[in-house]
């Protein structure tokens, strides 16, 4: 009988911390080879975009599939969200989905974990660093909150071109974490961070990267189209770049693809994918003064992981509803 789980249930349950150890684990796995990772697959009926994003993680036991529709029209049309996500999670032994399970949260957060995963190899490794986070949505606070595991902040910092966006960030972020959390009145100011996040809907540039201080770390998570980027080419020349995945980022990421079209680099530059860098094949930083840059474009084994961790504790924790199909 699978189970179902609500947002509510998957909010309840879900941690960062514990997300950040299943997600290392997966990438750990992909490098290994234990992981089956297709590309997602996308299908666009005539309203919308509906994408198809499955993985198993072998070491895991883990086997799942997410359901992703972004339909613009949704909110006017059909009072319902532009982005809607759905996992299913099925037993690697038998293949019977044993849960259902709601894939915003759970988005967002994995969205995060990678992140965290990501700073904790590559940034520097000093107490007292400043998070700068670009854009004050959904994703942008789970930034937030995966930096600030992964490192001790002094103080984050966010600019979003909605200053209510901004406010409403930094009264949230601020009680969760109980950091000091400020808003900034423009993308420069937020370049004095030690850390930096790019979590917005900008299909262009957010900043100048000649002005990117030395030492700084980058995620960038924002844009996953070949067409958009938030990220100009000057700063991802002066990165060292590790992909979530080579072939993901040749694909789907405008960051790395928008450059190479420009003939300003090519694919060497990507330095290594971040399970090479989990698995310690390669280091993810090599000097206080170098500028590191994690592209994620959004990869199913998070989801996987994730989805395999949020079932098995509600099943321990009674959390959720049986449903008889
Ligand atoms: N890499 C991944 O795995 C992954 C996963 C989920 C979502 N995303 C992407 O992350 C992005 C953010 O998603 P979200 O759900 O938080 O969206 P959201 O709409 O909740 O937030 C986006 C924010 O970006 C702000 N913004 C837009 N342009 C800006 C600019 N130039 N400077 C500063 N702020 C700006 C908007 O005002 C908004 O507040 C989207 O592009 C989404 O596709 C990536």
């Amino acid at each position: 009988m699978p189970l179902l789980l609500s947002r509510d249930d998957v909010t309840q349950i879900l941690q960062m911390p514990d997300c950040m150890d299943v997600v290392e684990k997966a990438f750990a796995e992909l490098a290994n080879g234990t992981a089956v990772l297709p590309l997602r697959i996308p299908i666009t009926p005539p309203d919308g975009l509906a994408l198809y994003m499955p993985a198993y993680l072998k070491e895991m036991g883990a086997l799942a599939c997410k359901v992703v529709s972004v339909y613009k029209d949704n909110p006017t049309k059909h009072k319902l969200p532009t982005t809607i996500g759905t996992v299913l999670l099925q037993n690697a032994e038998t293949g019977q989905v044993i849960c259902i399970m709601d894939g915003g949260y759970l988005t967002a957060v994995r969205t995060g974990a990678v992140s965290g995963v990501a700073t904790k190899y590559m940034a520097r490794e000093d107490d007292g660093q400043v998070a700068g986070i670009f854009g004050a949505g959904v994703q942008a606070k789970m930034q937030l909150w995966a930096v600030a595991v992964a490192r001790k902040l002094s103080k984050a910092m966010v600019y979003d071109i909605s200053s209510e966006a901004a406010d409403r960030f930094v009264a949230e972020m601020s009680a969760k974490l109980g950091m000091e959390v400020v808003k900034v009145g423009s993308a420069e100011e937020l370049l004095v961070a030690d850390i930096i996040c790019t979590a917005t809907s900008s299909p262009t540039p957010l900043f100048d990267g000649k002005k990117v201080r030395e030492g700084t770390h980058i995620n960038g998570i924002g844009s996953h189209t070949p067409n958009a980027r938030e990220l100009d080419t000057t700063i991802v020349k002066r990165s060292r770049f590790v992909a979530d995945s080579t072939e993901a980022c040749l694909k789907e990421a405008g960051d790395l693809m928008i450059p190479i079209e420009e003939g300003a680099l090519d694919e060497s530059h990507i330095y290594a994918d971040l399970g090479e860098i989990v698995l310690g094949t390669k280091p993810g930083r090599t000097g206080d003064d170098e500028i590191t840059l994690f592209k994620s474009n959004g990869l199913a084994i998070q989801d996987t992981a994730t989805a395999k961790l949020v079932y098995d504790r509600a099943c321990e924790s009674g959390i959720g509803t049986d449903v008889d199909l």
